[in-house]
């Protein structure tokens, strides 16, 4: 999402400035270049050259500097920005840009951006309270700009309270998000993620590899594009992402619950959840004791729970996922139209770099007009927005069918 954008970061006197190195690195490490604007007191907490080393760039200052012979360096910084960061960004510059006040080259910079600016606000918690501060902020977001509220916590002041400057990973997730085009805005998605497990006895039960990973990422790239999401999710280790309505569940039986009770208002359903076709047909109340001899365990069939969304009223686009080790084609076609469902996502076990834990997939999405796009390997995240994109087309091909 950042690789090749370019950003420009705007560094404003607060003793958050020190965190501007990782947040610098953390936007080079995605891919995007960055140019770096300092304020004369952000260069009390921080020395440009620091800057200037991991961004690759050199950190403008002056707001009468030439930066090539004949560029003013607030006009060519504003065109080159696709995204500008103001982070730490102090009571002082949130009051100028509310006021229209351009006196040095920061503050001249924001007056020419034309792109997407995030104001990321750090100072003591009574000056965030401030009545003027607040007013500023509402005034900006009022004018498009974007704001990124502090972090609650013990501050440098001693004191504590909301006015930290958010994780450097909060600060580029608020930046991809504000580049993201919220072409999801006003649809509703549920995704479901990860294994189920299914108890046998307190301490043991049947599960498979699933990470969560692809339904996590399905999930966040939804909400990035701008959908309520809701994640159901099965057993796992990730975080959940921010912003994300998340409902933790364990057995195929408490996902169906899950998935089942929360499908009003839903616009469309995702389901990368491996989940359990079989559960032990008992749960014993005592671990099992180990005997002489093998021990036979009898499954039950769960119920399955995208045939059953495919089968309720209520027209909403079902995406659904396949998990093979042979015929994938074939298997997840048929799928598909066993089970209702708009797109399948198939994908191979025996592919490198496909399927459970990786952070990739080779994803080829089937529809019902007998298509199939094959994709190359890719990141999980950029999966999930090859297969947004196909809903969001079906999404289109919907309201336009109802209009007509
Ligand atoms: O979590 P990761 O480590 O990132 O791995 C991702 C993944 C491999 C789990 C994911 O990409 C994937 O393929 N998920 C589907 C796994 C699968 O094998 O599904 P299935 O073929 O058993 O089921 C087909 C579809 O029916 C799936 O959408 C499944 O969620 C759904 N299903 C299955 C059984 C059941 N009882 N109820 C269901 O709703």
């Amino acid at each position: 999402m950042l690789k090749g954008r370019h950003v420009v970061l705007g560094v404003t006197g607060g003793i958050a400035a020190y965190k501007c190195a990782e947040l610098t690195r953390e936007l080079i490490r995605r891919g995007a270049e960055v140019k770096v604007i300092m304020t004369e007191s952000a260069r009390e907490f921080m020395t440009p050259l620091t800057l200037q080393t991991l961004s690759g760039n050199p950190v403008y200052t002056e707001l009468f500097t030439l930066i090539r012979e004949q560029d003013i360096a607030h006009i060519a910084l504003a065109e080159f920005a696709e995204l500008m960061i103001v982070a730490p960004a102090t009571a002082n510059v949130i009051g100028k840009a509310a006021a229209g006040i351009a006196d040095d080259l920061l503050t001249t910079v924001l007056m020419a951006m034309k792109a997407p600016v995030l104001f990321c606000p750090a100072m003591n918690t009574q000056m965030y309270g401030n009545p003027a501060l607040q007013e500023n902020l509402k005034k900006l977001q009022a004018w498009g700009y974007h704001v990124l509220p502090p972090a609650s916590g013990p501050l440098a002041c001693k004191a504590e309270g909301q006015g930290r400057l958010p994780e450097v990973t909060a600060i580029v997730e608020a930046a991809v998000s504000v580049l993201t085009l919220k072409d999801l805005a006003g649809e509703h998605v549920l995704v479901t993620a990860g294994p189920t497990r299914e108890p046998f006895d307190p301490v043991r039960f049947i599960t498979n590899y699933s990470s969560g990973k692809m339904g996590y990422a399905v999930a966040l790239q939804a909400q990035r594009r701008g959908a309520r999401v809701t994640l159901v999710s099965g057993p796992t280790s990730l975080p959940p992402p921010d912003g994300v309505e998340i409902v933790n569940v364990g057995s195929a039986l408490e996902m169906r619950d899950a998935v089942l009770s929360r499908l009003a208002g839903v616009t469309v359903v995702i389901k990368a959840a491996a989940v359990a076709d079989y559960r032990p047909a008992a749960l014993r109340e005592q671990k099992i004791k180990k005997k002489g001899g093998s021990l036979t365990l009898e499954l039950e069939r769960n119920p399955d729970i995208i045939q059953e969304i495919g089968r309720k009223e209520g027209r909403r686009i079902i995406v659904g996922f396949a998990m093979e080790s042979e015929n994938l084609l074939e298997n997840a076609r048929s799928k598909m139209v066993e089970k209702n469902m708009d797109l399948i996502v198939a994908n191979d076990l025996r592919e490198e770099g496909a399927g459970f834990q990786c952070d990739t997939n080779v994803i080829k999405i089937l529809d019902r007009k007998g298509n199939i796009e094959e994709l190359p390997l890719m990141d999980k995240a950029e999966a999930a927005g090859r297969i947004l994109d196909r809903v969001r087309a079906l999404l289109k091909e919907k309201k336009r069918g109802r209009r007509g």
